[in-house]
């Protein structure tokens, strides 16, 4: 059976469960299992535990819990953001770039199909949104800016203050997906109205996210039924999952600093190492990117094929982008920045997690070289040809 990788290099993916998470988690399964909308003790309880959790996340965020909305994920989050967002009205104009999730792009899409105006923004070649291009697109039906915090691809870090800041001073919402940025780089709640988080980025449960949405935003709920979460989103509560997105926020806050120096040194070294071998570039930005993601393109080569090669020498590592279209066409993210076509195609996105070990990154330097030459050997395209 594939499964028990012994090298897991794909934590943007997603990442084990802490034992701690595992751990909070469990009694919620079977002694504490209450709904959380009950009023006997069993219900109190698992109720104590929901809003326990929500004040915890609160706290790391320095937002009141009252902003915090759960979610099945970040996919929901991001929906409820745009989607929640322009329902309140018949048309509008929404702001995005072409470098974010498919969950805010084709929520964008989804709008557009439906009659409302939608501005991607343009990235340079790291993978950057300019705030001045921001600033420019702004009109007066502008309703919503979503941006990224940073890339899930490429790990680029976008300027999210600058950004946040222009949407302040112009009065438009500003929406970030923070999925692969939460605890791992400070954010500026200060000038962010809402903020997507999914908890098993981080070594929480998969089906549990949350959207902060600051007072006073002005959202049309997506999920109607009991008012759960303040009516903003209806439906019983995934107590064990809200309670394992809290401690997995806890030990992220609390293990930052250290953690996210580690997964830097990993980056250089891997960054340093791989384009040693001829023909092969870094994409996204090579300093100002989130610590746990490095993506590499390799000329003359498929990146689905390298992955496959490098799952038999049992290291797990991704594309970048879940290549589900039968077309292969090449990454939307990697063609926003200009990498050419013969490289985007080739692209090795490696992302580390808190359990990731220097043996684990020293196994994949050291079967990259063999699987790189053996498949530009296959290939019927030349390096440099
Ligand atoms: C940046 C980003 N946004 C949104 C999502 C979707 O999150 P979820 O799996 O919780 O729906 C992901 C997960 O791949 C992501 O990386």
């Amino acid at each position: 059976m594939a499964m028990n990788k012994n090298v897991y290099l794909d934590n943007s993916a997603t990442t084990p469960v802490a034992p701690e998470v595992l751990e909070a988690m469990i009694p919620f399964f079977q002694s504490r299992y209450g709904n959380a909308s009950s009023l006997h003790s069993e219900g109190r309880d698992a109720r104590r535990a929901v809003e326990e959790s929500r004040a915890l996340i609160a706290e790391h965020l320095k937002v009141h819990p009252s902003e915090i909305v759960f979610t099945s994920g970040a996919t929901e989050a991001d929906n409820l953001a745009l989607l929640g967002t322009a329902l309140r009205s018949t048309g509008g104009h929404l702001i995005t770039s072409r470098i974010e999730h498919d969950a805010v792009r084709h929520s964008a899409d989804w709008l557009a199909s439906r009659g409302y105006d939608v501005t991607l923004l343009e990235v340079d070649e790291f993978g950057r949104v300019s705030a001045d291009d921001v600033r420019e697109a702004i009109r007066p039906d502008t309703m919503l800016v979503s941006v990224m915090a940073g890339n899930n691809e490429v790990g680029t870090i976008q300027p999210i203050r600058a950004i946040g800041e222009i949407c302040r001073e112009r009065s438009v919402p500003f929406h970030t997906d923070a999925v692969q940025a939460y605890g791992k780089i400070e954010l500026p709640m200060d000038v962010i109205d809402m903020l997507s988080v999914s908890a098993h980025k981080l070594h929480g449960p998969k089906g549990v996210g949350f959207l902060y949405v600051r007072k006073g935003t002005k959202l049309t709920p997506l999920l109607h039924g009991g008012g759960h979460e303040h009516g903003r989103r209806s439906g019983t509560e995934n107590v064990p999952g809200i309670v394992g997105l809290g401690v997995a926020t806890q030990i992220a806050f609390e293990e930052r600093d250290r953690v996210t120096q580690r997964m830097e040194g990993f980056r250089e070294y891997l960054i340093q190492e791989v384009l040693k071998l001829p023909a092969t570039r870094l994409n996204g930005h090579p300093t100002e990117s989130l610590p746990h993601i490095a993506n590499f393109s390799f000329e003359a080569i498929e990146g689905e094929s390298l992955i496959m090669k490098l799952d038999e020498h049992h290291i797990a590592t991704s594309t970048g982008s879940a290549c589900s279209s039968p077309n292969l066409e090449p990454s939307h993210v990697l063609v926003a920045l200009g990498v050419p076509l013969s490289m985007a195609h080739g692209s090795l996105r490696v992302s580390t997690g808190r359990q990731t070990m220097q043996d684990d990154i020293d196994a994949l330097l050291k079967a990259l070289p063999i699987v790189v030459q053996e498949l530009r050997d296959m290939s019927p395209f030349k390096v440099g040809g």
